[in-house]
């Protein structure tokens, strides 16, 4: 995965991907297919987020252990605990955690949306969840569009279903460049 780096999100129907400052669902197997990814060996690994995802993770999951916790931020914020760092951009994040094996933008929509437009974004862990949370957060109609399009190799898992919710899991990469960077 060297300079590349890959997104790790989920999302509902209409590209939803929070409500309220938190997760709209409560999916404990989507929970542990995100650990699952972002922990991959052989490591070490880097997660790289906005402010407000740093600040919806619960105080007892900050930071996400056994990761390089980055997190984005424009203003004067302080952060406390160790692993953790704040950068100032995307390419600042990205030129942090050089080095690091797996590096993993994970939300929310802003960064999203700038991840999936970046020429070194490699692949997507897209998970869909088929039903519509009115979610107050959420991923931008081009970049629905892109996820949508044609412009990725896909592998789809089997359906999943938790709750009555049902949702799958993809893995994207990318089979044609983007036409601008
Ligand atoms: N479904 C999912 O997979 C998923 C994943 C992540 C988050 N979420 C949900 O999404 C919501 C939070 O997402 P959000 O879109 O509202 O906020 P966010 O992207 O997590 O945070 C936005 C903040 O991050 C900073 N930021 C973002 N992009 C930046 C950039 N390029 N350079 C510098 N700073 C940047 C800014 O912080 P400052 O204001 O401090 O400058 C900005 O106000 C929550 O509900 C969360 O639960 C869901």
């Amino acid at each position: 995965m060297s300079g590349s780096f890959a997104l790790v999100f989920a999302m509902d129907r209409h590209g939803g991907i929070g409500q309220g400052g938190t997760l709209p669902w409560r999916l404990p197997g989507e929970l542990r297919h995100f650990r699952e990814v972002t922990t991959a060996p052989p490591g070490p690994n880097a997660v790289i987020m906005g402010r407000r995802t740093w600040d919806s993770l619960p105080p007892r999951f900050r930071p996400l252990p056994g990761r390089l916790n980055i997190v984005l931020s424009r203003g004067p914020i302080t952060v406390s605990g160790e692993r953790v760092l704040i950068a100032r951009d995307l390419t600042a994040a990205l030129a942090a955690a050089q080095g690091y094996t797996g590096r993993f933008v994970i939300g929310g929509a802003s960064l999203i949306d700038e991840a999936l437009s970046h020429a070194a974004l490699e692949s997507v862990f897209l998970t869909e969840i088929d039903r519509d949370f009115h979610c107050d957060v959420r991923l931008s109609p081009s970049s629905l569009q892109l996820l949508r399009s044609s412009v990725w190799r896909r592998e789809r898992s089997d359906e999943q279903e938790e709750s009555g919710i049902r949702y799958h899991f993809e893995m994207l990469r990318r089979s044609e460049r983007p036409a601008a960077q």
